[in-house]
This record gives C-alpha cells, sequence and structure tokens, in this order.
C-alpha cells in the first residue's frame, strides 16, 4: 500500500482547548475514505489540516512523504455542503476560477490562448459533472443538487489528487443524493482520486467509502469537558473497490458498525 498522506502524532489545541488527539493515520493512495463522528469532533478541522489551512500544534503530516506545506496547493481539492461557489459569475466563469486560482495565483486572470485552453477544459469538466446544459446559468439559477455539482467541477479542474468533501450532498433530497452518489463514484474511478468525505450519514459512508473512519473523544471528563481532543476511534476497512458494486456490502457492515458502537 502506498500512502498518499501521513499523519503523525497530530494535536490540534486552540488555547486549552484540546480538539485533535494523537492522531496517527496512513491514508492509501486512491483511498475513499468517510469521515464521520458527533458534532464538534474535530471533522472539519481533520479536513483543514489536510488542506493545508491549518498547522497542526503537534505533530506532522506528509503528502507523498514530503511535509505538507502550511498552504492551499493545487493537489487538493474541497467542496464544502453549501455556499462555495460565487453567486455572480455564471457555472462556466465560476468554473475557470478553479484554473485561474491553481495557474496565476497572483494576476487571477488569465489572456488570450491560456484563456480559451481554460474555457475550454472548465467546459470538459462541467460535462463530466453533468452541467453541459448550463453552463451559462449563475448559481441563483440552479438547483441545490446542481450547484453541488458546480463546486465539484471547481474543485476538479485543477486536477488535484485529493478531493476533500465536507458534508457535501448533507443539504440535498433523497433522490438527489443518490445521482450524485454515483456521480462522485465515477469520478473517484476515472480522475484517480484519493477522497475524503465528512459525512453524518452513516449509510452514505459506508455506501461510498473504502474505509470509514470515526472521530470521537476517547475519554469523557465532565469536569474538564474540553480538556481531551478526538481522535480515531474505530477505522475499518471497507471491501468497497472500484469494480464492486456499493450494494453488495452495505449491510452487514453497517451492522458491524453499530454493534461496535453499542
Ligand atoms: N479557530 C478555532 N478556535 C477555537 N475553537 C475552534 C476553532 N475551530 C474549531 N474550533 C472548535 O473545535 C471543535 C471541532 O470543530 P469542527 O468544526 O472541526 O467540528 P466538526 O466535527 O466538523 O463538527 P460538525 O459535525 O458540527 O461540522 C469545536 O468544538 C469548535 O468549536
Ligand atoms: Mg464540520
Amino acid at each position: 500500500m502506498s500512502a498518499i498522506l501521513s499523519l503523525r502524532d497530530v494535536w490540534v489545541e486552540y488555547g486549552d482547548r484540546i480538539v485533535i488527539e494523537k492522531l496517527n493515520l496512513e491514508i492509501a493512495d486512491r483511498a475513499f475514505v468517510s469521515v464521520i463522528g458527533p458534532s464538534g469532533a474535530g471533522k472539519s478541522t481533520f479536513l483543514r489540516l489536510i488542506l493545508g489551512q491549518e498547522a497542526p500544534t503537534r505533530g506532522s503530516i506528509r503528502l507523498d512523504d514530503v511535509p505538507l506545506k502550511p498552504e492551499c496547493g493545487p493537489d487538493r481539492g474541497v467542496v464544502f455542503q453549501r455556499y462555495s461557489v460565487f453567486p455572480h459569475l455564471s457555472a462556466l466563469r465560476n468554473t475557470m476560477l478553479g484554473i485561474e486560482c491553481a495557474q496565476a495565483p497572483f494576476s487571477a486572470r488569465l489572456f488570450g490562448a491560456a484563456r480559451r485552453a481554460a474555457r475550454d477544459e472548465a467546459a470538459a469538466m462541467l460535462h463530466s459533472v453533468g452541467l453541459a446544459d448550463s453552463m451559462h446559468l449563475y448559481p441563483a439559477q440552479m438547483s441545490g443538487g446542481m450547484q453541488q455539482r458546480l463546486a465539484i467541477a471547481q474543485a476538479l479542474v485543477k486536477r488535484p489528487r485529493i478531493l476533500l468533501l465536507d458534508e457535501p450532498f448533507g443539504a440535498l433530497d433523497p433522490g438527489i443524493r443518490a445521482d450524485m452518489h454515483t456521480l462522485i463514484k465515477s469520478l473517484w474511478r476515472d480522475y484517480a482520486l484519493t477522497i475524503i468525505m465528512v459525512t453524518h450519514d452513516i449509510r452514505e459512508a459506508f455506501t461510498l467509502g473504502t474505509r470509514v473512519l470515526a472521530l470521537d473523544k476517547r475519554r469523557h471528563d465532565p469536569h474538564a469537558p474540553h480538556r481531551f481532543g478526538a481522535t480515531a476511534v474505530y477505522d475499518l476497512p471497507l471491501r468497497n473497490r472500484i469494480d464492486v458494486a456499493a450494494d453488495d456490502i452495505t449491510a452487514s457492515d453497517i451492522a458491524t458498525i453499530l454493534e461496535a458502537r453499542a
């Protein structure tokens, strides 16, 4: 197994409040890691660490065996639950912005042939996420599901190797979520991605992931509620593979996790 990401003894503290405690983790290239855990456990903090938006208080994070730089790199893309696209730009311009930010971070604007190439790439990516006919719409003219497809296009157009998803489908209706699951699985395969997805939906975690990671506090001290941080309380490899239908495995694995929690 080749690890794309490796976390060693990672702690995150805000003042005397410990949010993440002693997290040790290796994430394999092309894994699909579902991250679950109670609200406030530090799931979004964990994603921000990998994104490079935040540095650990202690410990190290390595990407391809090189220390992760404390900045957002083009090798990592992110999609949030909502509001990650710009309302004043069309779908096409929103997606092109992903390329402009990655390639020209200082001027943030491309011209001439480079701009045409960016436009073609953005259009191709919108096609991949099913928005070929909606390139000229503005976010307010799109449904929630379409906006999330756009946010995914914006993140993927930079061709990141790691895609971070923070409850990306949490605000969508069940039918639309099912469509998004199909989309994300095909993008995971077609773009050879490593995906780390935070979700509150256990079924979604097990349907999509090749591994389910639960972040939670190991100990609870009523006298010092902030003293102990969350860590990986369980970490289950699943049989979900790119070539296996997810429906084959969910029921028994969900039973396993529910038993482990009881
Ligand atoms: N910049 C900060 N300063 C102080 N505390 C913070 C900061 N960022 C996060 N926290 C605290 O860290 C804890 C973990 O927050 P985080 O957003 O990572 O949780 P989460 O697991 O994503 O929760 P949710 O499921 O509700 O999204 C929370 O108690 C939060 O208040
Ligand atoms: Mg969160």
